[in-house]
């Protein structure tokens, strides 16, 4: 028999995308008719490192926050609470045992830990060690196994679009290459998606290393049949075939590499090898600002109320997932520390080749 399902916590943690408030308000709505109550735990783990930093969060609460980007109860990406020590009121603690520590004096049943790889695989770690954990996979980079897609990457890819549109506009009135920079880290979804809803004629992922001389060639192809302008779509994590990923900044403790730069180096190859004006731009952070799309906030909403459905059945360890029409439970230990990426037999890379879109081969 499950003992009763009293007081649960939500947290938010990873990058942030739109949909999160979504998510947050669904747990909130479905646990309280549950007669279950939520605490908001604010800054992802942190917030469980003092009894200050929690607050109950009530139907009231959520109330007109479905359309909100960003997070209520704020977020963090950085720290390893398996290594890092740190100063609390009661001394120094290493950051997981003062988290246990925290989490039993505060009377919780269970965590709702909504983020990314990196927070699911934390979430893991605290579930190995005993606290109740359901994962809610969020990220607009769309590369978490084991779900079909996560709320944020259609918001992220619907912005892109709409900036790929106003670029076509300026890049054929002055009929040059213009090149435009999206996230995606080491997966080339946003890309894919974005370039072939704003109609890109070149998309370079990370999946399929591009030679700068070959895709200059089919650019200037173009011109040839007189369409003397190119829209080129790369994902943040793409690079040359024999060369290397571009980066504003290497990984150190407890951070995370951040990719960059790639946009720039490809519109400065393209500009020599064609001799064409270009022009780049890097979307960057817009693409995880602002409203969640209605499908993100339908996914959203149905991801929060499924990890309260598991929560109450005792189903501890797992991450809810898409898997068109439902939305089912994976066990965490089966996705975490992987990525899904673009697989090179994808029917839409065959679709987009058809077309004409080139990968840069
Ligand atoms: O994972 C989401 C993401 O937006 C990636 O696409 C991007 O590489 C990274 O986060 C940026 O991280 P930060 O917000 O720390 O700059």
């Amino acid at each position: 028999v499950l003992a009763p399902i009293k007081r649960i916590g939500v947290l938010t943690g990873g990058g942030d995308a739109p949909g999160l408030n979504a998510v947050i308000r669904a747990v909130v709505k479905t646990a309280s008719n549950s007669n279950i109550e939520v605490l908001g735990i604010t800054d992802s783990f942190d917030g469980l490192l003092e009894n200050n930093r929690c607050r109950v969060l009530t139907p009231r609460d959520v109330t007109g926050i479905l359309r909100l980007g960003g997070t209520i109860l704020g977020t963090v990406n950085t720290g390893n609470p398996f290594e890092d020590e740190i100063e609390t009121s009661e001394g120094r603690k290493v950051y997981a045992d003062r988290v246990i520590e925290m989490y039993r004096k505060m009377g919780l049943d269970a965590i709702v830990a909504i983020g990314g790889d990196g927070t699911l695989a934390i979430a893991q770690q605290f579930s190995k060690r005993g606290i109740p954990i359901v994962g809610v996979p969020k990220t607009i980079d769309n590369d978490i196994v084991g779900t079909t897609s996560c709320f944020g990457f259609d918001t992220a890819v619907a912005f892109a679009t709409d900036a790929i549109d106003r670029l076509h506009t300026t890049a054929e009135a002055h009929r040059r290459i213009m090149v435009v920079e999206v996230m995606g880290r080491y997966a080339g979804w946003i890309a894919l998606h974005a370039g072939l809803a704003g109609g890109a004629d070149a998309i370079l992922i990370p999946e399929i290393p591009f030679d700068i001389c070959s895709l200059a060639e089919r650019l200037l192809e173009r011109d040839r049949w007189g369409a003397k302008f190119s829209i080129v779509v790369v994902a943040e994590g793409a690079y040359p075939k024999g060369g290397h990923l571009s980066l504003i900044e290497g990984a150190t403790a407890g951070h995370v590499e951040r990719l960059g730069g790639i946009g720039a180096r490809v519109c400065e190859a393209l500009a020599k090898e064609t001799r064409k004006e270009t022009r780049s731009v890097v979307l960057g952070h817009l693409q995880r600002g602002g409203a969640p799309t209605s499908f993100d906030r339908v996914l959203a909403t149905r991801f929060g109320g499924k990890a309260v459905e598991l929560v109450k059945r005792g189903e501890f360890g797992t991450m809810v997932a898409s898997a068109p029409p439902d939305i089912v439970a994976r066990r965490l230990e089966d996705v975490v520390g992987k990525t899904k990426t673009v697989p090179l037999d994808l029917d839409l890379l065959h679709t987009a080749r058809s077309l004409g879109v080139t990968f840069g081969e």
